[in-house]
Protein backbone atom coordinates (compact mmCIF):
# COMPACT_ATOMS: atom_id res chain seq x y z
CA UNK A 1 0.00 0.00 0.00
CA UNK A 2 1.36 3.45 -0.85
CA UNK A 3 0.75 7.25 0.95
CA UNK A 4 1.83 10.08 0.21
CA UNK A 5 5.25 10.92 2.86
CA UNK A 6 3.78 14.32 4.17
CA UNK A 7 0.55 12.01 5.14
CA UNK A 8 2.39 9.30 6.61
CA UNK A 9 4.32 11.65 9.04
CA UNK A 10 1.40 13.44 10.20
CA UNK A 11 -1.03 9.98 10.55
CA UNK A 12 2.71 9.26 12.40
CA UNK A 13 2.34 12.28 14.64
CA UNK A 14 5.01 13.82 13.77
CA UNK A 15 2.54 17.49 13.07
CA UNK A 16 -0.29 18.84 10.95
CA UNK A 17 0.27 18.49 7.20
CA UNK A 18 2.10 21.94 7.34
CA UNK A 19 4.36 21.25 9.77
CA UNK A 20 5.31 17.81 8.54
CA UNK A 21 6.03 19.06 4.64
CA UNK A 22 8.57 21.81 6.23
CA UNK A 23 10.71 18.93 8.16
CA UNK A 24 10.33 17.34 4.63
CA UNK A 25 11.29 20.26 2.97
CA UNK A 26 14.34 21.07 5.62
CA UNK A 27 16.11 17.79 4.37
CA UNK A 28 15.19 16.11 7.77
CA UNK A 29 13.42 12.88 6.25
CA UNK A 30 14.91 10.00 4.83
CA UNK A 31 13.30 7.27 2.73
CA UNK A 32 15.47 4.00 2.51
CA UNK A 33 18.47 6.10 3.65
CA UNK A 34 18.02 8.79 0.80
CA UNK A 35 17.03 12.13 2.00
CA UNK A 36 13.51 13.04 0.19
CA UNK A 37 12.48 16.61 0.27
CA UNK A 38 9.15 15.91 -1.94
CA UNK A 39 6.09 15.76 0.41
CA UNK A 40 4.23 14.17 -2.25
CA UNK A 41 6.71 11.51 -2.85
CA UNK A 42 4.91 7.74 -2.56
CA UNK A 43 5.91 5.70 0.04
CA UNK A 44 5.28 1.95 0.02
CA UNK A 45 3.74 0.94 3.63
CA UNK A 46 5.01 -2.22 3.67
CA UNK A 47 8.63 -2.50 2.32
CA UNK A 48 10.29 1.22 2.74
CA UNK A 49 12.03 2.73 5.55
CA UNK A 50 11.42 6.26 6.81
CA UNK A 51 13.50 8.10 9.09
CA UNK A 52 12.96 11.32 10.71
CA UNK A 53 15.93 13.11 12.43
CA UNK A 54 17.84 9.76 12.15
CA UNK A 55 14.99 8.39 14.85
CA UNK A 56 13.33 5.35 12.45
CA UNK A 57 9.55 4.99 12.12
CA UNK A 58 8.92 2.07 13.15
CA UNK A 59 5.10 1.49 13.95
CA UNK A 60 1.05 0.75 12.50
CA UNK A 61 -0.40 3.12 10.98
CA UNK A 62 -4.22 3.69 11.58
CA UNK A 63 -7.18 4.57 9.99
CA UNK A 64 -10.22 5.82 10.44
CA UNK A 65 -13.21 6.95 8.31
CA UNK A 66 -16.88 8.46 8.87
CA UNK A 67 -19.19 7.01 6.31
CA UNK A 68 -23.00 7.55 5.34
CA UNK A 69 -24.37 4.34 5.19
CA UNK A 70 -27.81 3.93 2.77
CA UNK A 71 -30.08 1.89 3.38
CA UNK A 72 -28.97 -1.65 1.56
CA UNK A 73 -26.20 -2.56 2.08
CA UNK A 74 -24.97 -4.85 5.03
CA UNK A 75 -22.66 -3.90 7.68
CA UNK A 76 -19.85 -6.69 6.75
CA UNK A 77 -16.51 -6.25 4.75
CA UNK A 78 -18.32 -9.75 2.98
CA UNK A 79 -21.10 -11.22 2.15
CA UNK A 80 -22.07 -14.42 -0.54
CA UNK A 81 -25.29 -12.62 -1.34
CA UNK A 82 -25.71 -9.27 -0.44
CA UNK A 83 -23.86 -5.78 -1.17
CA UNK A 84 -22.01 -4.71 1.13
CA UNK A 85 -20.78 -1.49 2.35
CA UNK A 86 -16.98 -1.95 1.40
CA UNK A 87 -18.75 -2.34 -2.23
CA UNK A 88 -19.34 1.86 -1.93
CA UNK A 89 -15.72 2.72 -0.87
CA UNK A 90 -12.72 3.24 -3.36
CA UNK A 91 -10.21 0.23 -3.06
CA UNK A 92 -8.12 3.20 -3.66
CA UNK A 93 -8.29 4.81 -0.15
CA UNK A 94 -5.57 4.67 2.27
CA UNK A 95 -5.61 1.50 4.79
CA UNK A 96 -8.75 0.18 2.53
CA UNK A 97 -7.81 -3.81 2.60
CA UNK A 98 -7.60 -3.52 6.66
CA UNK A 99 -10.66 -1.68 7.44
CA UNK A 100 -13.47 -2.81 8.97
CA UNK A 101 -16.88 -1.74 10.16
CA UNK A 102 -17.48 -0.76 13.74
CA UNK A 103 -20.55 -2.40 15.24
CA UNK A 104 -23.13 -2.94 12.86
CA UNK A 105 -26.00 -0.57 11.32
CA UNK A 106 -29.16 -2.95 10.27
CA UNK A 107 -29.05 -3.32 5.87
CA UNK A 108 -32.80 -1.09 6.40
CA UNK A 109 -30.77 0.90 8.12
CA UNK A 110 -28.94 4.45 7.36
CA UNK A 111 -26.42 6.74 8.82
CA UNK A 112 -23.02 7.26 10.40
CA UNK A 113 -20.97 4.27 10.28
CA UNK A 114 -16.80 4.13 11.79
CA UNK A 115 -14.48 2.54 9.43
CA UNK A 116 -10.94 1.54 10.90
CA UNK A 117 -7.91 -0.71 11.17
CA UNK A 118 -7.97 -0.12 14.88
CA UNK A 119 -9.29 -3.37 17.20
CA UNK A 120 -8.98 -0.95 20.31
CA UNK A 121 -10.66 1.51 19.35
CA UNK A 122 -13.21 -0.42 17.82
CA UNK A 123 -13.78 -2.80 21.05
CA UNK A 124 -14.11 0.13 23.43
CA UNK A 125 -16.61 2.08 21.01
CA UNK A 126 -18.42 -0.83 21.36
CA UNK A 127 -18.26 -2.41 24.90
CA UNK A 128 -21.40 -1.04 27.48
CA UNK A 129 -18.25 -0.21 29.95
CA UNK A 130 -17.04 2.41 27.69
CA UNK A 131 -20.52 4.25 27.74
CA UNK A 132 -20.00 5.51 24.53
CA UNK A 133 -23.45 6.99 23.17
CA UNK A 134 -25.10 6.41 19.69
CA UNK A 135 -27.60 8.37 18.62
CA UNK A 136 -30.27 7.82 16.08
CA UNK A 137 -33.15 9.54 14.46
CA UNK A 138 -36.02 7.16 14.83
CA UNK A 139 -39.39 7.39 12.84
CA UNK A 140 -42.49 5.55 14.57
CA UNK A 141 -45.29 4.18 12.89
CA UNK A 142 -47.28 5.76 15.83
CA UNK A 143 -46.66 8.71 18.43
CA UNK A 144 -44.68 7.60 21.03
CA UNK A 145 -46.79 7.54 24.55
CA UNK A 146 -45.08 9.50 27.54
CA UNK A 147 -45.24 6.69 29.44
CA UNK A 148 -43.40 4.21 26.98
CA UNK A 149 -40.98 6.84 26.30
CA UNK A 150 -40.01 7.05 30.35
CA UNK A 151 -40.09 3.47 30.31
CA UNK A 152 -37.78 3.20 27.84
CA UNK A 153 -35.56 5.94 29.15
CA UNK A 154 -35.14 3.68 32.08
CA UNK A 155 -34.52 0.51 31.02
CA UNK A 156 -36.16 -2.53 29.41
CA UNK A 157 -36.38 -6.53 30.02
CA UNK A 158 -34.63 -7.80 26.53
CA UNK A 159 -34.48 -11.40 25.77
CA UNK A 160 -30.65 -10.79 26.41
CA UNK A 161 -31.09 -8.62 29.56
CA UNK A 162 -32.35 -5.26 30.81
CA UNK A 163 -30.84 -2.22 28.86
CA UNK A 164 -28.71 0.88 30.24
CA UNK A 165 -30.84 3.84 30.63
CA UNK A 166 -31.30 5.80 27.35
CA UNK A 167 -32.33 9.68 26.88
CA UNK A 168 -35.32 10.45 24.35
CA UNK A 169 -36.30 13.49 22.87
CA UNK A 170 -39.28 13.96 20.72
CA UNK A 171 -37.95 15.46 17.04
CA UNK A 172 -41.77 16.63 15.91
CA UNK A 173 -45.11 17.73 17.76
CA UNK A 174 -46.62 14.36 16.38
CA UNK A 175 -44.06 12.75 18.51
CA UNK A 176 -43.52 9.82 16.39
CA UNK A 177 -40.37 10.94 15.53
CA UNK A 178 -37.58 10.65 18.32
CA UNK A 179 -33.88 11.26 19.29
CA UNK A 180 -32.01 8.20 21.03
CA UNK A 181 -29.51 8.20 22.47
CA UNK A 182 -27.70 4.56 23.98
CA UNK A 183 -24.46 3.59 25.66
CA UNK A 184 -24.90 -0.08 24.26
CA UNK A 185 -24.24 -1.28 20.55
CA UNK A 186 -26.24 -5.04 20.77
CA UNK A 187 -27.91 -6.80 17.78
CA UNK A 188 -31.05 -5.13 16.65
CA UNK A 189 -31.15 -3.13 20.22
CA UNK A 190 -33.29 0.16 19.08
CA UNK A 191 -35.80 -2.34 17.11
CA UNK A 192 -36.29 -4.07 19.85
CA UNK A 193 -36.50 -1.27 22.43
CA UNK A 194 -39.68 -0.18 20.58
CA UNK A 195 -41.24 -3.33 19.58
CA UNK A 196 -41.46 -4.29 23.18
CA UNK A 197 -44.07 -1.68 23.47
CA UNK A 198 -45.82 -2.48 20.21
CA UNK A 199 -44.09 -0.03 17.87
CA UNK A 200 -42.33 -0.07 14.59
CA UNK A 201 -39.78 1.32 13.26
CA UNK A 202 -40.39 2.85 9.85
CA UNK A 203 -36.59 4.56 9.69
CA UNK A 204 -33.55 4.50 11.22
CA UNK A 205 -30.57 6.59 11.26
CA UNK A 206 -27.29 7.02 13.09
CA UNK A 207 -26.35 11.01 13.41
CA UNK A 208 -23.58 10.22 15.80
CA UNK A 209 -20.91 8.22 17.65
CA UNK A 210 -19.47 9.28 20.72
CA UNK A 211 -18.37 12.75 19.76
CA UNK A 212 -18.25 11.95 16.26
CA UNK A 213 -21.18 13.27 13.49
CA UNK A 214 -22.85 12.43 10.42
CA UNK A 215 -22.51 16.46 9.84
CA UNK A 216 -23.29 17.08 5.96
CA UNK A 217 -21.55 13.84 4.86
CA UNK A 218 -24.19 13.06 1.67
CA UNK A 219 -25.61 9.30 1.63
CA UNK A 220 -22.40 6.65 0.40
CA UNK A 221 -19.94 9.25 1.16
CA UNK A 222 -16.73 8.59 3.36
CA UNK A 223 -14.59 10.98 4.74
CA UNK A 224 -11.18 10.34 6.96
CA UNK A 225 -11.67 11.86 10.62
CA UNK A 226 -10.03 15.26 11.12
CA UNK A 227 -6.83 16.02 13.27
CA UNK A 228 -9.61 17.51 16.19
CA UNK A 229 -12.39 14.54 15.31
CA UNK A 230 -9.65 12.06 15.97
CA UNK A 231 -7.81 13.66 18.85
CA UNK A 232 -11.98 13.66 20.18
CA UNK A 233 -12.26 10.28 20.28
CA UNK A 234 -9.17 8.97 21.39
CA UNK A 235 -9.13 11.69 24.33
CA UNK A 236 -12.61 10.01 25.31
CA UNK A 237 -11.51 6.70 24.65
CA UNK A 238 -8.11 7.10 26.14
CA UNK A 239 -6.90 4.79 23.47
CA UNK A 240 -2.99 5.87 23.88
CA UNK A 241 -3.75 4.48 27.30
CA UNK A 242 -2.89 0.52 27.62
CA UNK A 243 -6.51 -0.20 28.90
CA UNK A 244 -8.27 -3.43 29.40
N1 LIG B 1 -30.35 -0.93 16.52
C1 LIG B 1 -31.04 -1.56 15.55
O1 LIG B 1 -32.07 -2.12 15.81
N2 LIG B 1 -30.54 -1.53 14.30
C2 LIG B 1 -29.39 -0.91 13.97
O2 LIG B 1 -29.00 -0.93 12.80
C3 LIG B 1 -28.69 -0.25 14.98
C4 LIG B 1 -29.19 -0.28 16.25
Amino acid sequence: MYLRLDKFLSLAGWGSRKEVRHLIKKGKVKVNSNIIKDPEFKINLKTDLVEVENQKLDFKINFYYKFYKPKGYITSTKDPKHPTVMELISSNLPGYKELFPVGRLDKDAEGLLLLTNDGILAYRILHPKWKVPKIYEVELNRALKDEDKIALEHGVELIDGITLPSKIEYLNREKNKVKLEVYEGRYHLVKRMFKKFGYQILNLKRVAIGCITLDDLKEGEIRALNEQEEKNIKKCLRVEENLK
